[in-house]
């Protein structure tokens, strides 16, 4: 095989389109050459007050990375992933020899187009322990530690804290309420967090917490995190291939879930408060550096699918990023 078809390209895109991103502002590229794939990070996207050091784009393109594979192997081929970090490319994707796709890859495909932001109430958050094990086991590699943190009191203490902090952050807001606002209206564009993603919810089931957001106290919201499922994702290090990684192993984690009629939502809001995430290592003594935070249970109904930009802005002329 030397050229992707149009359908090929196609798969690939629709794949990549559909990760999770910070603010929904998917904040990648294709640049497709023959049977190489470059992954490219658009540094155009810039969330100076949520993301300041540009981490969580980082982890968006991580997640789209595990799409991209994905993908690939459910066209039936080979795939091999060279990770980059050298420029606006943060991986080559390879594309190769003939392979019939595996059964647990393709599951995790299918689930792409179901895997959602839930940011709700979940039905009921029993999940049996060989899922809870599963999804674990889904996200971690060499590099990456899932941890189901124990002290939950404490992780409610400090996202109360970081909450009431944010909440009050003027120009914080200002910033979140022009990625909440561009999704409908006549100028209605497809990226930013569709204003039905979030509803009047007090946190911990908001996933973001905006000016109206319901703040409980640290006991209420300590009993609300015991009733659900939480995951910690942490790195040994700090650099663009360990935040590449855990971006990669959030989505696997989330696909897998996804795959066993689980909804979750990501919370990293938080981490970007300064000594946050030195707090939470040693509040529940994390084995690295924290990535992000997942919450997962069953959800009463799926939520709704946010938008996306147009499929051929995905991909890059030569030359480099838009
Ligand atoms: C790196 C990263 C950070 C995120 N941080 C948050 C967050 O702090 N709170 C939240 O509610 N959602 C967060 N999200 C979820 C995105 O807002 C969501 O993926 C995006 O709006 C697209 O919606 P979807 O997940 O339903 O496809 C994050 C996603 C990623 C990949």
């Amino acid at each position: 095989m030397t050229v992707l078809t149009t359908e090929q390209l196609g798969v690939l895109a629709r794949a990549v389109s559909r990760a999770p991103s910070v603010h929904n502002s998917q904040p990648w590229q294709l640049l497709v050459r023959g049977t190489e794939v470059d992954l490219l990070e658009r540094r155009d996207v810039h969330l100076r007050r949520h993301d300041p050091s540009d981490r969580d784009r980082v982890l968006s393109c991580g997640a789209a990375l595990t799409n991209l594979e994905l993908a690939v192997r459910a066209l039936g081929r080979d795939c091999h992933v060279g990770l980059r970090d050298d420029s606006d490319v943060v991986a080559t994707v390879t594309i190769g020899r003939r392979r019939a796709t595996s059964t647990r890859a393709y599951l995790l495909y299918q689930a792409i187009g179901r895997r959602r932001s839930h940011r709700h109430r979940f039905f009921h958050s029993r999940v049996p322990t060989t899922v809870q094990h599963a999804l674990v086991a889904a996200g971690e590699t060499t590099g990456v530690h899932i941890v189901r943190p124990a002290r939950l009191d404490k992780l409610a203490q400090l996202l109360g804290f970081a909450a009431r902090v944010l909440r009050d952050d003027r120009g914080y807001q200002r910033e979140l309420a022009v990625w909440t606002a561009h999704t409908h209206g006549w100028d209605a564009a497809g990226d930013g967090i569709a204003g039905d993603a979030l509803g009047p919810e007090p946190l911990p089931f908001a996933g973001i917490v905006r000016p109206g957001t319901p703040i409980p106290d640290d006991a209420v919201l300590a009993d609300r995190l015991a009733g659900e499922n939480w995951l910690v994702f942490c790195t040994d290090g700090d650099t663009r291939p360990d935040q590449l990684a855990a971006g990669a192993a959030l989505e696997r984690t989330w696909l897998t879930a996804a795959s066993k009629a689980l909804a979750g939502s990501v919370i990293t809001q938080p981490l970007h408060l300064t000594g946050f995430r030195a707090r939470l290592v040693s509040e529940l003594a994390l084995p690295g550096v924290p990535q992000a935070i997942f919450r997962y249970g069953y959800p009463a109904v799926p939520a709704a699918p946010s938008p996306r930009l147009p499929l051929g802005e995905l991909f890059a002329p030569p030359g480099g990023t838009r």
